[in-house]
């Protein structure tokens, strides 16, 4: 094997993309996963026409002028905006078999750092979000302690309408936080597989009776219609107790008064012929916007924040949903009708 084939050859392992330039910045070599980033680059010609960025070609300029490595950060399009960090080291006495005059002067590598990037930014947009969360209840509960203290000193009437207003934004909080501790219970959990057995329409039935009562409050009906026998899943009953809880609360607050929530329990035939349960939540509501049903699952997300949030709402129960039903090795469907309703379908797998 020639000396050109051998390296070519270890280029071609290396699973990050890399590129070897001469003095006069050519390219010499590419390895596979560069190829495939660059779209072929071809060996023979002007770096430029490969990578027309000037942050590469000034650190290619640099490491020739002297510097021995020097590492810029490059977002190239491809499909999707993919940004990595470029290192071009300086090769020294490199004469070889590549031909006068074509000595590999240069090597570069790309590092694909985008995983990292986006994780860094979901942790700073979460902060973001919880500390915008926390900010109007803290506002509001300052304001109305400001006013006890002066201009309510002695005013009954107003002091025991401004208390219950501050409950209701402390316990709104207090939601806030168990929404964020049970996320982040299940997250760490979500792994781990439960093993129970737990059976869905007992377990279906006994919210439905804890919920009847707000559901009546607000003129609404819940049927369940059960068309499997026994279906048990594994799982961890408090936390599909959790689901259920979230998407059934979900269908009264947001249905039309003196309409009904059909709650259906069906056995269904997944990937591979996988045996599952479905239970889909359907009511007749206001039906949500196409544009909205991926992003529903997303931490604090809101079709309409201002009303959720009127409604005592935190906007993280369908983002805990989701990592329950990860956890379950289940997975979340909506469909909806604008002016017509949704339907909220949980598949688990069978027991
Ligand atoms: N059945 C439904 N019909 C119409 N819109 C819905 C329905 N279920 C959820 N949504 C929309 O999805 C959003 C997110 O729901 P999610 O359950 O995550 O938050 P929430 O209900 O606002 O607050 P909470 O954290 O208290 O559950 C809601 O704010 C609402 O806009
Ligand atoms: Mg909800």
């Amino acid at each position: 094997m020639s000396e050109n084939d051998l390296i070519s050859k270890i280029l071609n392992a290396l699973v990050e993309p890399v590129i070897v330039v001469s003095s006069n910045r050519y390219l010499i070599a590419i390895n596979a996963a560069a190829q495939e980033i660059f779209n072929g680059g071809a060996v023979g010609a002007d770096l430029s026409l490969t990578l027309r960025h000037p942050s590469v070609l000034r650190a290619f300029a640099d490491v020739m002028a002297g510097m021995d490595k020097v590492s810029v950060p490059l977002t190239l399009k491809m499909p999707l905006p993919t940004t990595f960090r470029m290192t071009a080291t300086r090769l020294k006495n490199a004469k070889s078999a590549f031909g006068e005059n074509n000595d590999p002067a240069v090597v570069m590598s790309f590092n694909d750092i985008s995983d990292g990037l986006e994780a860094e930014q979901m942790r700073s947009d979460f902060v973001t979000n919880v500390s915008h969360e926390l900010r109007s209840p803290i506002t509001a509960l300052s304001g109305f302690i400001e006013t006890l203290k002066g201009a309510a000193k002695d005013d009954p009437q107003a002091q025991a309408r401004f208390l219950d207003i501050m409950e209701a934004e402390a316990a709104r909080m207090n939601r806030l936080i168990q929404d964020l501790m049970s996320l982040s219970k299940v997250e760490t959990m979500e792994r781990v597989r439960p093993t129970h057995k737990v059976e869905l329409e007992g377990l279906i039935q006994g919210i439905v009776n804890t919920l009847e009562p707000q559901a009546m409050a607000n003129t609404k009906t819940i049927r369940i219609a059960n068309q499997t026998k026994n279906p048990t899943v594994l799982g961890d009953a408090d936390q599909l107790i959790q689901v259920f809880q979230n998407l059934i609360e979900n269908a009264i607050k947001y249905s039309r008064p003196g309409t009904e929530i059909t709650i259906l329990i069906a056995p269904h035939s997944g990937q591979s012929g996988i045996a599952e349960i479905v239970t889909s939540v359907a009511d007749k509501g206001e039906g949500i916007a196409a544009v909205h049903l991926p992003r529903l699952t997303e931490r604090f997300y809101r079709v309409d924040s201002g009303r959720s949030r009127q409604m005592g709402g935190t906007g993280l129960g369908l983002a805990i949903v989701k990592h329950i039903l990860n956890r379950h090795r289940g997975r979340l469907a909506v469909t909806s009708e604008i002016g017509v309703g949704s339907n909220f379908s949980v598949f688990l797998p069978s027991a």
